[in-house]
């Protein structure tokens, strides 16, 4: 890769830092992403806890929204909270990031994020490990049971129960409390034990165990590279930090370099 013309204008420090970046990049064979909600904030979605005004844990408890205990003292304000939320993804479109990403074809996502938008920006859905789950599907709420099934964001169903067991059907993400999807968290850890380079990006990195992985990819040898525009996300870990959105910088980053020719 050459350091050329991106195409994107960067002020000095980040183009500097970027072609620290590409290099780092182009020495590696082994390289995954990690990323939250800042992926997707230039879709239009809301982050969590953000500064902007519209993050959803600074207008809305997470407990009483986003947790088992929550759904059971009032499953029908966290059906219909999702349903808004569900409503929000009708029009959203992935964005040059989400693209940027999915041109790698080789490149594992590890994502913190419910939406489906780097699969319908066209990486395959076995390459994308969604750590907590998906806001486009409902799954029965007994753990016994495995009734799970795929919803029309634009067109939410009021609370129900299952068509199996009877018990409410409810989200199919994890709440705070609940344990990620044991394989998927297992095949996550797996990679980020043998990885040259982990791409952070658009993570508070505050929400364990998800957030652990960048550490645990960090002890085992791997480079981390931090796209955030908010400089405490690389307070104790990036080796490279992009301070920029996801849509611009990931195309820059990721211009000219091609993983699967890497292996
Ligand atoms: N590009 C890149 N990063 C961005 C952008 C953008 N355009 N806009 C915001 N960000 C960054 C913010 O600076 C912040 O660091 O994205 C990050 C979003 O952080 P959170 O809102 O905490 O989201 P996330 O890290 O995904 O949260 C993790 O917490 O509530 C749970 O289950 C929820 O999966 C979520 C988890």
């Amino acid at each position: 890769m050459s350091e050329g013309n991106l195409g994107v204008e960067f002020d000095a420090a980040v183009g500097a830092k970027l072609g620290q970046a590409r290099r780092i990049l182009n020495r590696c064979n082994r390289v995954a992403a990690f990323s939250g909600a800042g992926l997707s904030a230039e879709s239009g979605l809301p982050t969590f806890r953000d500064s902007e005004p519209d993050a959803l844990w600074s207008r809305y408890d997470p407990m009483e929204l986003a947790s088992v205990s929550g759904f059971e003292a009032n499953p029908v304000r966290v059906i219909d909270w999702y349903n808004w939320r569900r409503a929000n993804y009708a029009g959203v479109q992935p964005n040059a990031a989400h693209r940027a990403l999915a041109a790698q074809s080789r490149m594992i996502q590890i994502t913190q994020n419910v939406d489906d938008l780097l699969e319908r920006a066209g990486v395959p859905r076995q390459q994308v490990y969604h750590l907590h789950g998906s806001i486009l599907r409902d799954r029965c709420q007994n753990s016994a049971c495995e009734y799970n099934e795929r919803i029309d964001p634009a067109s939410p169903q009021p609370l129900r129960s299952c068509p199996h067991c009877g018990a409410h059907m409810r989200p199919a993400v994890v709440w705070f409390g609940e344990n990620l999807p044991q394989a998927i968290w297992d095949r996550a850890q797996g990679l980020c034990l043998a990885l040259d380079c982990l791409l952070v990006i658009g993570t508070s990195a505050t929400v364990y165990p998800a957030a652990g992985l960048i550490e645990l990819a960090r002890q085992c040898g791997s480079r981390v590279i931090v796209v955030n525009p908010d400089p405490r996300a690389a307070a104790d870990g990036g080796d490279v930090y992009l301070a920029g959105s996801a849509a611009a910088v990931l195309p820059a980053l990721l211009e000219g370099f091609d993983l699967a020719s890497h292996s």
